[in-house]
């Protein structure tokens, strides 16, 4: 049984003490660290950029998986790179051109991955399959945490999953992730599951530890 990952997005977390956060959840069982990049541009809502990224890079060793929700995006590429980040994440919707924002991605020695908006059909990933490592559903609309997860995607996800076929690409969920909500995308085809307020609920280790549990037991139940 191949094992579903999971992403605390640390956007839930306490920004006075991000760096003990990640050590917290790492701690906790999480898999990766999800990155929230916000510009207030391309979503309506400003995060944190390259500088707070460098600064917990030391924390673990765990994944970086960087989600840039920014336009533009190519000119900024090598300072996520350069901070540490594993896997660039960019929207379909952010630029003109997916495809070079890829290759410049891969250029940079990093895992490329492409996110897409609720609103965005699967098809705009058809002719870059071959530069992917990730493929990001949103399963909100991007700009802040705690939002309700949308129904229609999990249709979406086994649509990329059977366009997928044995290409070696992960397929992410983000938003709305929970207990509930993991098992009908795991069971679509998602591998990877992103979750900020369904983690850090609780604000102590203990708390994450759980969080995190209930959300690999459902996904594992899913699997089974
Ligand atoms: C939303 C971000 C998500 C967010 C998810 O734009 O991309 O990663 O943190 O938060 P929850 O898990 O609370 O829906
Ligand atoms: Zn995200």
């Amino acid at each position: 049984m191949m094992k579903t990952l999971i992403a605390p997005s640390i956007l839930a977390s306490d920004f006075s003490k991000v760096g003990d956060e990640v050590e917290a959840v790492v701690a906790a069982g999480a898999d990766w660290i999800h990155l929230d990049v916000m510009d207030g541009h391309f979503v309506p809502n400003i995060t944190f950029g390259p500088a707070l990224i460098k600064s917990i890079r030391n924390r673990t060793d765990k994944v970086f998986d960087c989600h840039l929700m920014i336009s533009p995006t190519d000119q900024y590429l090598a300072a996520f790179a350069d901070a540490g980040c594993d896997i660039i994440t960019v929207h379909a919707e952010a630029g003109p051109h997916l495809d070079r924002s890829l290759q410049a991605i891969k250029d940079l020695g990093k895992k490329a991955g492409v996110s897409l908006n609720p609103s965005t059909p699967e098809s705009v990933i058809e002719y870059v399959l071959d530069r992917l490592d990730l493929v990001l559903v949103m399963t909100v609309n991007p700009g802040f945490g705690g939002q309700a997860f949308i129904p229609a995607m999990v249709d979406k996800v086994r649509r990329i999953k059977a366009m997928i076929g044995a290409r070696p690409i992960d397929i992410e969920i983000d938003g709305g992730v929970t207990p509930e909500t993991a098992p009908l995308v795991v069971a679509a085809g998602a591998n990877v599951l992103v979750a900020g307020s369904a983690v850090f609920k609780g604000g102590t280790i203990n708390s994450y530890r759980a969080n995190i549990a209930a959300i690999r037991a459902a996904a594992d139940e899913a699997l089974r």
